[in-house]
């Protein structure tokens, strides 16, 4: 290999550090190779002091291919590349919002564990986060591994077996997503272009094979059950797939970049005091190749 991989949990193949590696150097197709086959592994690749612009990140993002345009909800900072999207705290005038600016409110939604884009009708791959300014404390970001969460899951309390669970089909909504955190935010308009969308509850990995749970706050209820009963199953199969035992909090140091698997892991980014201290965070995603019905 042409760089090493610090496992992050100990006893697990979940959450690498990737060492040896300069992002914005030119990388050849050998190397991305085998970073593809570090995520089918790892679901999670944490690379330190990457000093990267936008242009340097779009050109590392893109060999895994084709990317997602961003919603535009927050085009601020001098961002202008429709690839970057650009969570922040801090305004176009390079002032931190107030945590009840609408931007901060629509950004608050990632502190829900959702998988990126589930509300499109092709989700997202892989997402690539650039830590460009980052608090001292709070503001983690979070991952769980749903792959292990599949494997080991017992059941439901309530007698659900996960053969029970095979073939299901899920709403996703990220106007429903939003009302759990910040209310009704969304116009009109950015309803009609936000419609739910339907995904299947369990999706193998197209690449490992891997089983998972394909949950997160976006997924609304199961297709033809009952609505409280499907309720109830979300949120205990949510539980047991964030025990703790799942998942690697990732702390940030500027320019950390962080690059995961959406089709692996749920992810969320935990609050920070956000009318204090700054926090600037570029994504890229790669957008995903089929529906999963
Ligand atoms: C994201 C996201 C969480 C964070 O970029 O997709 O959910 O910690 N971010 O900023
Ligand atoms: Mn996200």
């Amino acid at each position: 290999m042409d760089f090493t991989i610090k496992p992050l949990l100990p006893g697990m193949d979940f959450a690498g550090e990737v060492i040896g590696i300069d992002v914005a150097a030119p990388i050849n197709s050998s190397v991305y190779d085998q970073l593809r086959t570090a995520l089918g592994k790892y679901a999670v690749l944490v690379f330190r002091n990457q000093n990267i612009n936008d242009d340097q990140q779009i050109t590392f993002s893109e060999k895994f291919g084709s990317l997602e345009k961003s919603l535009g909800f927050d085009r601020g900072g001098g961002v202008t590349h429709p690839e970057i999207s650009r969570i922040a705290n801090v305004d176009d005038n390079n002032k931190i919002r107030s945590h009840g600016d609408e931007k901060s409110r629509y950004h608050r939604g990632n502190s829900l564990w959702h998988s990126d884009s589930s509300f499109k009708p092709i989700p997202a791959n892989i997402s690539i986060l650039s830590g460009r300014e980052v608090p001292p404390f709070g503001g983690e970001t979070e991952f769980a591994d749903a792959r292990y969460a599949y494997d080991t899951w017992p059941g439901s309390i309530s007698g659900v077996e996960k053969k029970d669970l095979e073939g299901l089909i899920c709403e996703h909504s990220i106007i429903f997503s939003r009302q759990l955190i910040v209310g009704d935010i969304f116009s009109e308009e950015d309803k009609e272009r936000l419609k739910p969308v339907r995904q299947a509850l369990i999706r193998r990995h197209p690449e490992t094979g891997r089983k998972v749970f394909y949950l997160g706050s976006h997924c609304h209820f199961v297709e033809g059950w009952d609505y409280s009963k499907s309720r109830a199953l979300i949120t205990e199969l949510t539980s047991w797939m964030t025990r703790p035992e799942f998942v690697y909090a990732h702390k940030w140091a500027p320019l950390d970049l962080v690059m995961w698997d959406n089709r692996s892991v749920l992810h969320r980014g935990n609050p920070w005091l956000d009318e204090e201290y700054r926090r600037v965070m570029h994504r890229t995603t790669v957008a995903g190749d089929q529906p999963t019905v």
